[in-house]
């Protein structure tokens, strides 16, 4: 049987699309994108959909387990916030419950709000002592304003549309859906793929149905598909474990790269089309993302590191420099930073592609 990774990439495309259905909540997201989208390219704006966030790979059709990843959503939130301080509208398509612009500021990962509130001193009101406001404590006041400013100009002016997704066949799906709506943009769409997308995944016709067990079941309450002669409880899925082995063995098929059909095929002529590598191998990242770059021809590989992302990113590009490496100075390293671009801001971003997709065939 060939591997999807085989294939290819428009026939991966049409094999892997065929297997699942598409999200519940595509056509909704397919509405508001296409609304948000015509209202931009009225305004003759630019804009971007940055991805953020990993991606889940479920075990079961009924989900009870699967795999993640670490992402928190960090570098795509904190990026966000700086395409809509450049005059972009943003489409934010990020894992479900993960940082968001602005609020990430205040995020119970970060920074729980609740620390950032007080209670204001009791009113004059005997009756009701207790009823006082909750004010922000006056040291943050300043800090606070400015995010809260920024996140009301955004909402207001229609510049960020927030779409989740969790699972990585619903982000394959999300992607394709937004990058074909994006084609009026031309020019004026750009694609900022931060996400953690896994690179394997569990086809639909090999996934349990139910709860796998870790413990045999009694054949009586065992299904109408079981077969007494296979080492497995429930059919055909393969990662059952064997009878009287408490391992579970996962045998996972390669997610076919769509950054091929994106360039190639999804995303409008003369549209940009940024790519992250993550790497933990330092001797790895800089092959990898020039790799990476050549295979998709586009326009910018953003390299990074899992332990050092916060403070230092390389830029691949098929110009001169080739290879440009951005590091925060170690003074402005702090627990508190939250990622590159709040250090070194987006010009940097923008300074590293070149404008021009190339023209697909
Ligand atoms: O969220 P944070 O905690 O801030 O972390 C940020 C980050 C490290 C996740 C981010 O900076 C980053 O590197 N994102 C890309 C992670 C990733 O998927 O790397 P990769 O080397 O597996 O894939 C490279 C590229 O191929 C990615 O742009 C991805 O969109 C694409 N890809 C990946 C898998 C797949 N099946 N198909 C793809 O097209």
């Amino acid at each position: 049987m060939t591997l999807l990774g085989d294939m290819e990439p428009a026939e991966a495309e049409s094999v892997y699309f065929n297997e699942y259905s598409a999200p519940k909540a595509l056509p909704k997201h397919e509405a508001l994108a296409r609304a948000f989208i015509d209202l931009h390219v009225e305004d003759n704006r630019r804009v971007v959909l940055v991805t953020s966030g990993g991606t889940t790979v479920p075990l079961e059709t009924q989900t009870v387990r699967f795999i993640d990843n670490f992402s928190a959503g960090t570098r795509g939130a904190t990026s966000a916030e700086y395409f809509l301080q450049q005059g972009y509208a943003v489409i934010f398509l990020h894992r479900q419950y993960s940082l968001l612009p602005y609020s990430r500021h205040y995020s119970h990962s970060t920074n729980c709000f609740l620390d950032f509130m007080d209670e204001a001193p009791p009113t004059a009101d005997a009756a009701n002592p207790d009823h006082g406001s909750i004010v922000v404590r006056s040291e943050y006041q300043d800090e606070m304003r400015d995010v809260l400013r920024k996140y009301r100009y955004a909402k207001q002016n229609n510049r960020l549309l927030l779409l989740p997704f969790t699972t990585v066949a619903e982000y394959m799906f999300e992607l394709r859906a937004m990058a074909k709506l994006m084609r009026p943009l031309g020019s004026n769409a750009l694609f900022y793929l931060a996400a953690a997308v896994s690179d394997f995944f569990i086809p639909r016709s090999r996934m349990a149905e139910h709860k796998i067990q870790s413990q045999e079941i009694p054949a009586h309450l065992q299904g109408d598909t079981v077969d007494d002669s296979e080492e497995i409880y429930t059919g055909e899925n393969e990662i059952q474990p064997p009878k009287n082995q408490k391992k579970l063995v996962v045998n996972l098929d390669p997610v076919p790269k769509f950054l091929h059909r994106l360039v190639d095929g999804w995303a409008p002529d003369g549209s940009m089309v940024v790519s992250f590598k993550l790497e933990t191998d330092p001797s790895l990242l800089v092959y990898k993302a020039r790799t990476a770059l050549q295979r998709y021809s586009h326009h910018l590989v953003i390299g990074n590191l899992l332990s050092t992302r916060k403070w230092e990113v390389v830029f691949i590009t098929p110009d001169a420099p080739h290879e440009r490496w951005i590091r925060v100075p170690k003074a402005r390293r702090s627990k508190s930073i939250s990622g590159v671009e709040d250090q070194v801001g987006l010009a940097e971003i923008q300074k590293g592609g070149s404008a021009q997709k190339p023209t697909s065939q």
